[in-house]
């Protein structure tokens, strides 16, 4: 068989023409693509004239034929039903090399048919081989309307895909474009002489905050989504503790808070080191930001089963700050939602793609006014 090699065509054709015992033939099939009308879509190998695009319109003489009589027309038949058909359409089907062409029909929609190139002495008898016609029509419609099914659901998944990208960019160029600027005008002033040169060390640690605030959507970002095959290594949930701990510890100085660790026994879950380090970085960070000065924020583990009995290892980031409203709580998890005036709002949407990426959970409880406790569940 060839005409692109369509696999499903290919099969439909070879079960008809095994109905009827016949070698080569060459499949039709109502296509709406284009102008709509029944053209090739499959060709058995021995018929090789098929070299022009041929297609018979949908409304044309035999496809009604079909419709009406759904039965097989024998070709050629001078004096029947051949001969009223338009000098076109007998052309064509003297071009496969047509002996007999078999409609296939289901619930009384004609879906196309098989012309027979090599059956010259006997019309076949759709009476006896129908009920083989009627399951190779079936199992093509099917096929057809599956790939059909098949061809929307990418579509639909690309335009959201792409509308979701279109999203994030706007996100990104506004979380990008803010410090950048506000780094261009304190470099400028500098470089005027627009600032007392004792004022300049600080300017100059403004620069460095707002080029680490890119720095960390541009993290959370790239980690965001990651492909799974990095996230299997065992890791050692203390050591990444006081790993997040370390890095956050200056932050905290800075703010006059406190870093309390709770947590004395070693939890070796699964997971990729880097994106559960993140994770807590941003925890510990988002605490420090709810939290006054002088505050204190506790980060504690525990080994723990779930509800079904299946041991877990907890690692919790509990402060005393501002906490969250209601109407705030449902939204925090949201890719850009943030409801600080520099933040970037992606820190909890790449902790929760994370934590269910490698099997755990994130749960958020806060009281407005008393603190906020984030409890990361990790499997064992
Ligand atoms: N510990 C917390 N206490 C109070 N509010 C919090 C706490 N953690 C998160 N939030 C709220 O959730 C919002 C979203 O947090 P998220 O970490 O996703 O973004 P962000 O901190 O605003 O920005 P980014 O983390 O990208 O710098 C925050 O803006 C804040 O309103
Ligand atoms: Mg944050």
């Amino acid at each position: 068989m060839r005409w692109g090699a369509d696999p499903v065509a290919t099969e439909a054709l070879t079960g008809v023409l095994g109905a009827f015992g016949c070698n080569r033939g060459v499949l039709f099939e109502l296509t709406t693509r284009g102008d709509s009308g029944f053209a090739p879509t499959a060709v058995s190998a021995g018929l090789t004239s098929l070299e022009r695009p041929i297609r018979f319109p949908a409304d044309s003489l035999l496809p009604r034929w079909m419709r009406v009589n759904r039965q097989a027309l024998p070709v050629p038949d001078d004096i029947g039903v051949f001969g009223a058909l338009t000098s076109q359409e007998q052309e064509t089907l003297r071009e496969v090399s047509a002996r007999a062409a078999v409609p296939l029909i289901v619930e009384k929609q004609l879906i196309g048919w098989a012309t027979l190139s090599d059956r010259p002495d006997r019309i076949p008898d759709l009476g006896a081989g129908s009920s083989a016609l009627d399951d190779i029509a079936r199992r093509l419609l099917a096929a057809r309307l599956a790939a059909e099914e098949k061809a929307r659901a990418d579509s639909l998944a690309r335009t959201n895909k792409l509308s979701l990208t279109g999203e994030m960019a706007a996100g990104i160029a506004h979380e990008v474009r803010n410090p950048l600027a506000a780094v261009r005008s304190m470099v400028q002033l500098v470089r005027n002489g627009a600032i007392p040169a004792s004022e300049q060390g600080q300017v100059l640690d403004n620069v460095v905050t707002e080029i680490d605030r890119v720095n960390s959507v541009v993290t959370n970002l790239m980690m965001l989504g990651r492909p799974s095959a990095s996230r299997t290594e065992a890791v050692e949930l203390m050591a990444l503790v006081a790993d997040a701990v370390n890095f956050c510890r200056a932050y905290a100085r800075q703010r006059s808070q406190s870093l309390e660790i709770a947590l004395n026994t070693r939890l070796w879950v699964r997971g990729d080191s880097l994106e559960i380090r993140q994770v807590l970085v941003n925890l510990l960070l988002n605490a420090c930001q709810a939290s006054g000065d002088g505050q204190a924020v506790l980060i504690q583990g525990r080994s723990d089963t779930d509800s079904a009995g299946v041991p877990v290892a907890i690692v919790e980031v509990v402060d005393e700050g501002a906490g969250i409203p209601p109407s705030v709580l449902s939204q925090i998890f949201d890719p850009f939602f943030t409801t600080k005036a520099n933040g970037g709002g992606l820190g909890l949407c790449l902790c929760r793609d994370v934590m269910t990426r490698s099997g755990g959970s994130i749960v958020v409880t806060s009281e407005p006014g008393v603190g906020t406790r984030v409890t990361l569940t990790f499997p064992q």
